[in-house]
């Protein structure tokens, strides 16, 4: 039977894994083909799922012979441009791993493409899609801590990944770190105006690039945002959805990145002469009730298709997030405070 999304994946590496089982588990989809650089990869996609659909290496040749109308981006970063502005002038919509491009003229380009074309490209940050950062975000829009003027967040993780990573100039700050910028602009609801930000490659790294970082960001409402990561810390580690810390002028709000968010206000009964006041902390119970990561990104994005609305993570505000680590990366090299216009 005709489906209304037949689906091209393009890319058949280790994240597709994250992206195939959902995307079949749908009535409405059919999967028209694969394509890989390196054929065998694209085959083993289709063997491993029963995709029941042909293997390409040729982009051009698998949009011209396949009748899709959405494409799945899980190529490697450098190849997003290429991929996705070919798909969106084939016809298609699409839907793509992080980071949106490499270079923000690139970006600039597929967003402008999206609008000439009538196509959309929704981007993956599967970490909006978490329970608890859903809660974080509401008790920090709620206004009960106030006015945030500081939010920080610590990444600090050993990886071995292998491959494209430990060869990338800076996999921390382009591979990871949108992650997290696009977590501060989601909790805060607010754009970054400038970075200052120190890149580095720690003692004893095993990537190529730089594998350390820490930026001070200015945001659009007033707030200063500081980021630090490491990708070669070895023990002590965060979680992957780093540490937070937020500062408003009522109070504060934290989240490991793990369990549900906590806040912290004074209590009523405070002498406003006493030195410190004390604060009671409340731990509200998580109540968002979508699918999680991957699944719950997926699935905005299909909904949005169906409901002719651009999805929470359309290309056109993820450039926002992909604008504050390429202005990052450019105050790594320059030494210079850099302001960001996305
Ligand atoms: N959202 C997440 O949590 C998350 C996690 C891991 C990776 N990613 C992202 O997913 C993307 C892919 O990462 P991966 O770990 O799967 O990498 P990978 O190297 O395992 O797979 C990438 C695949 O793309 C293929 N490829 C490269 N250029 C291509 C092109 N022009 N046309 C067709 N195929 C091409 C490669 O041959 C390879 O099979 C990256 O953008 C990465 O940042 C996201």
């Amino acid at each position: 039977m005709d489906k209304r999304f037949k689906i091209l994946q393009v890319g058949c590496g280790g994240i597709s894994n994250a992206w195939v089982p959902h995307v079949q588990a749908r009535d409405d989809v059919q999967f028209v083909g694969a394509v890989d650089i390196q054929l065998k990869s694209a085959e083993a996609l289709i063997a491993k799922y029963g995709l029941g659909c042909p293997a390409f290496t040729d982009l051009t040749v698998a949009l011209r012979d396949t009748g899709a109308n959405l494409v799945i981006d899980n190529t490697i970063p450098e190849s997003h441009h290429e991929v996705v502005a070919a798909a969106l002038r084939a016809g298609c919509d699409v839907f793509g791993e992080k980071p949106l491009a490499g270079t923000l003229d690139d970006a600039r380009d597929m967003v402008r493409t999206a609008r000439e074309t009538g196509h959309s490209y929704s981007v993956m940050q599967n970490r909006r899609f978490i329970k608890n950062n859903r809660s974080f975000q509401k008790i920090v829009q709620s206004g009960i801590i106030g006015q945030p003027g500081f939010i920080q967040s610590d990444f600090f993780i050993g990886a071995h990944f292998g491959g494209f990573r430990d060869l990338m100039e800076s996999p921390l700050l382009l591979d990871m770190a949108i992650h997290t910028f696009d977590q501060a602009r989601f909790v805060t609801g607010a754009h970054a105006v400038s970075v200052y930000c120190q890149e580095y490659n720690p003692p004893g790294s095993w990537y190529k690039g730089n594998a350390g970082a820490t930026a001070i960001f200015e945001f659009s409402n007033g707030m200063v945002y500081t980021y630090s990561g490491s990708w070669c810390a070895t023990g002590c580690n965060t979680s992957w959805e780093c540490f937070w810390r937020v500062s408003g002028t009522g109070g504060s709000a934290c989240w490991d990145g793990e369990g549900a968010p906590w806040y912290e206000i004074p209590e009523t009964d405070n002498d406003p002469a006493s030195f410190i006041w004390k604060t009671g902390k409340v731990t509200p119970a998580p109540d968002w009730e979508g699918h999680e990561g991957h699944q719950g990104c997926i699935e905005e994005m299909f909904t949005a298709l169906l409901e002719g609305r651009k999805a929470e993570t359309d290309c056109a505000d993820n450039i926002h997030s992909l604008a504050m680590v390429l202005a990052a990366m450019e105050s790594a090299k320059t030494s210079q405070k850099v302001r960001i216009d996305s």
